[in-house]
């Protein structure tokens, strides 16, 4: 059986302490909140198997509002709520709002245990049978762009403020973050949405060729021009126009743009006349455009005409919180793409994930951000067929080796760098975690094991499962 993660959260220290002592013991892996506000905290970083809650948690939010959270990251965590005497209404009321059981205080280790093992057992069934029932919420997303972590909250009321306008807009952010999606969310929440959204390559068009795309050409402008032809410029009249990798530009077309914003006019290649434009301009880079000026590589006035309102979009590895909602919203979109190419005869697939596959996702440090994590979905869906739910083997070997599992020692060290600390942190558990399994929780035997004093591995135990130990994110 796979190594139980549970999150345990009670304002009580002794007792505390003391179930989850007792809960190590027996080989789950146990981590501790004294509050509601640590215990959500806990969860946006890591993806427990099980949470069990006290429901009086003190001042912050108690153990209902840490039930729902850990559901809407979670939809297939189990949940176990801890009552006290007199308290059954309020149990049943958890009940009622998704927990998965609930257990009195005072209790027995044994009768908790036996709540655990039920709920893993119903929860074996139920992601055995059932497939994707819960839809997105809608304050999860803005237009096609979901997240539900602090820093996306941010940007989606960033982005509706800024459709309102019609200043040039510079976003940035690495590969595969949204950027073309961020840009399409604002054209269809401005007013000129019901105007054309035009987008340009520009770094996938050889240079001639991106000035004649951009303001257009009359006949004979050049070879091969054998009509008189409107750019894109003119294409987004009243509507928008994206340029995409607009730090790939050479400094001849810089130029020429500039003057497009600064005059709105343009000129076809080989023409004469200008055309008024009122064109609505998003430009996108991943390059660091800031520095590229400093290097001379960009013109600083074009810079300053494009970043009027920048917009960043944050990495993936920097909100991880995201990792789970994301995947909700592939599983449902692979899901319901194979239920299409589906035999109508056949029963629905169910897209599920286990939730140890989701930890290695949640580990991960995505190089390639949202995009990334889109094609590990994919193609686990496409290994499953839709008959079981994704498991670890399913994911790209990349992500097999991340975080939850050890690395092999030949690991390349990614490109934004590599957190040593918290490295070394999840190693320690993970190995410390497999002797006590090993042992069934002897911790004199687990020592031994490991080459470690029993009083050291005690040491260590208390620890990992004080509730300030270092995040293993
Ligand atoms: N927050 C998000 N929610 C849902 N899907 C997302 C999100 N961010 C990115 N995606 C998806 O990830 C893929 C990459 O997004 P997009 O093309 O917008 O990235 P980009 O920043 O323009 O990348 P690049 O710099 O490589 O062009 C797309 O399929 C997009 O739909
Ligand atoms: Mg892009």
């Amino acid at each position: 059986m796979a190594l139980r993660h549970i999150l345990f959260v009670e304002d009580e220290a002794p007792l505390r302490t003391a179930v989850a002592e007792q809960l190590a013991d027996r080989g789950f892996h146990v981590e501790q909140a004294a509050s509601g506000e640590e215990a959500v905290d806990r969860l946006s970083s890591f993806a427990f198997d099980i949470v069990i809650t006290d429901l009086r948690l003190g001042a912050g939010p108690d153990g209902s509002a840490v039930l729902d959270e850990a559901r809407a990251l979670y939809p297939d965590i189990i949940g176990i709520v801890v009552t006290g005497y007199g308290t059954v209404k309020d149990a049943v009321e958890a009940i009622k709002r998704g927990a998965t059981d609930f257990i009195q205080k005072p209790f027995q280790l044994d009768e908790l245990l036996h709540v655990i093992d039920v709920a893993l057992e119903q929860r074996r069934l139920r992601t055995e049978n059932a497939y994707l029932r819960k839809q997105l919420e809608e304050r999860y997303r803005f237009e096609g762009i979901i997240g539900k972590s602090a820093a996306m909250k941010e940007l989606f009321a960033l982005l509706e403020t800024v459709a309102q306008t019609s200043s040039t807009i510079l976003i940035t952010g690495e590969t595969g973050t949204g950027k073309e999606l961020a840009a399409h969310a604002i054209h269809h929440n401005s007013p000129r949405r019901a105007q054309r959204f035009v987008a340009i390559h520009c770094g996938a068009i050889p240079e001639t060729l991106l000035e004649a795309e951009l303001f257009g050409h009359v006949r004979g402008a050049f070879t091969g021009a054998v009509a008189t032809r409107a750019g894109r410029f003119e294409e987004a009249n009243r509507g928008t126009l994206f340029l995409d990798e607009v730090g790939t530009m050479t400094p001849a077309l810089q130029m020429k743009l500039l003057r497009v914003i600064q005059g709105r006019e343009v000129q076809r290649l080989g023409d004469t006349g200008v055309i008024k434009v009122d064109v609505r301009i998003i430009a996108a880079t991943n390059h660091d455009l800031a520095k590229m000026v400093a290097e001379g590589a960009f013109r600083e006035d074009l810079y300053y005409r494009l970043a009027v309102i920048p917009v960043h979009m944050p990495p993936l590895r920097d909100r991880k919180d995201d990792v789970p909602l994301l995947t909700q919203h592939f599983l449902a979109k692979y899901g319901s793409a194979l239920a299409r190419d589906r035999d109508p005869g056949l029963p629905p697939p169910q897209v599920g994930i286990a939730q140890e596959a989701l930890r290695h996702l949640m580990s991960h440090a995505w190089p390639g951000n949202v995009r990334e994590l889109e094609n590990a979905i994919e193609r686990a869906v496409a290994f499953t067929g839709g008959h079981r739910p994704i498991e670890v083997r399913d994911l790209p070997p990349a992500i097999q080796a991340a975080g939850a599992s050890i690395a092999p020692l030949d690991m390349t060290i990614p490109e934004q760098g590599f957190d040593l600390p918290g490295y070394i942190d999840r190693l320690e558990r993970e190995v410390i975690a497999r002797a006590l399994e090993r042992t069934g929780g002897n911790k004199g035997a687990a020592a031994k094991l490991l080459n470690l004093k029993r009083t050291t591995l005690v040491e260590k135990l208390k620890r990992m499962g004080r509730a300030e130990a270092p995040r293993a994110s």
